[in-house]
This record gives structure tokens, sequence and C-alpha cells, in this order.
């Protein structure tokens, strides 16, 4: 199901409100309330609207954990361009989670040390009883995370190395391709399948294109985000730019 809006303001207050509800739920249940975060331009302002409801409306992070989708690798926490500066930035430093319950894939280990990682990044998920609400944007190859074309349906967390489009559309963030990484730690296309609730946030009409395929195209690796299609809990949010080619 797509539900388009008229710009993705109201899209992302909706968004935020639903996420809201989940956190106050499992307040009332003494429960955490386990997140699944996206980073790129397309969550940034359902996080703004997240820190406006703390800040306005006493929501509070106190039993949320989190965990990112991915990470560039190699990289260091502090870089401009990691995604733990992306998130402290753009949410976490505005509310009061506690660091400890964020999780984000380590983009400084040895590629010796990664697949034990991620296997314990995936055990620690399923600690914690899997992922309440998962949000993701989608790339213009069709990834979801960083599960590029050919990434199979049951992929779990892994090293992957970037496509070449994706890396062309970070080398603004890294001052040209050269210096974008070629690989990246990613949440499998199972791992993200497992959600209860998926949220996919697509926004402007660059994204148009790949929403079609990804919403109506025939179910595919060439395009990742097909997959979605056969989730019950998947929601595609759009505004009308980006579900402008949506027959
Ligand atoms: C980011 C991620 C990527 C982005 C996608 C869209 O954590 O996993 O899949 O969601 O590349 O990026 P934006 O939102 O910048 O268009």
């Amino acid at each position: 199901p797509v539900k388009i809006y008229d710009n993705d303001a109201l899209a992302s207050r909706d968004v935020a409100a639903r996420i809201a509800t989940i956190i106050r739920q499992k307040q009332a249940e003494g429960k955490p309330a386990v997140l699944g975060l996206a980073t790129g331009i397309s969550p940034i302002k359902v996080y703004r609207e997240l820190i406006r409801l703390h800040r306005e409306e006493g929501l509070s992070f106190n039993n949320v954990v989190t965990f990112n989708l991915d990470e560039y690798y190699p990289i260091q926490p502090d870089a401009g361009q990691s995604y733990v500066r992306f998130m402290k930035e753009q949410l976490f430093d505005h509310v009061d989670i506690d660091m400890g319950n964020v999780n984000i894939p380590d983009g400084r280990l040895a590629e010796k040390d990664v697949p034990a990682f991620c296997l314990a990044y995936e055990q620690k998920i399923n600690s914690y009883g899997g992922i309440d609400v998962q949000l993701l944007g989608i790339g213009r190859t069709g990834h979801i995370g960083f599960n590029e074309p050919g990434s199979a349906p049951n992929s779990g967390t892994r090293l992957v190395t970037l496509n070449e489009l994706t890396r062309r559309d970070a080398s603004k963030d890294f001052g040209g391709k050269e210096n974008v990484p070629t690989k990246a730690i990613t949440m499998g296309i199972g791992t993200i399948y497992k959600a209860r609730e998926i949220i996919l946030l697509a926004w402007s009409g660059k994204k148009a294109a790949i929403i079609r395929k990804a919403v109506e195209g025939e179910q595919t690796s060439d395009v990742p985000a097909t997959y979605l299609q056969g989730s019950a809990n998947v929601q595609f949010v759009t505004d009308t730019e980006a579900a402008a080619a949506l027959t």
C-alpha cells in the first residue's frame, strides 16, 4: 500500500506520530521500543518532528533502543560523513535517548572481525524481540539499506560493495566519488523484512521512476526494494512527485 501526501512535511509528521505512538505504547507496557533507523535526506523531517514531540509534547526516548540500517566501511565514527555523526546531529543529540541503547554498524573494525560483528548485530536485534518499526529510504538503484541490486531476499547483516550509482550519489558528501568508501556494512533484506512494521519514505521527482519499479515492478533482485511487495507490513509513504509515475 502506498500513502501519498501533498508534501514531505505533512507525511513526515504522520510518520513521526506513528513512531511516537509505538514508543508510548511500549512505555505503558514497561518494554523497550525498538526502532530501525535510516540516514540520508528522506528521514530528516521525521527526526525533526520527533525532536519537536520530545521538546514540546513530552515524548521521552528513555525506553527506545535503535538499530541503524547501515554504515560506510571503513569509516571513523567522528568523520563528517559517518552515519554515527549523522544520527547524533539529526536526532540523538536532541532527545533523551541513552546512547548505550544506540546501535550502528561499526565502520572501524578490521575486516576479519566484520562477520562476527554482523552476526552479533542480528542476535542483538533478536534479543530485544525484533524491530517494532523500520524506517527506510530508497536509493535510485532500488537499494534499501545498502542492499544493492543482486542482494538475496534472505540476506542478513553483512559487508557489501557499493554500487557505482550509489557512490556517485554520495560523492557530494565526500568531496568527490574517489573519496566515497567502496564498501558498507548493512542490515540484510531478510533483517529488514522481519520488522513488524516497515515504512519506506520517498520524496521528489528524483524518486518517481524507482518508486514505480519498487511498487509495481516484478519482484527481482535487480531492484531489491521490490521484495517489500511480499510483506503485509510495508507502507510506502511518498509525496505527489515521487508517486507521479505510479499507474
Ligand atoms: C541510509 C540508507 C539508504 C538511503 C537511500 C536514500 O541509511 O540505508 O538506503 O535510505 O540511499 O537516500 P536519501 O534519503 O538521501 O535519498
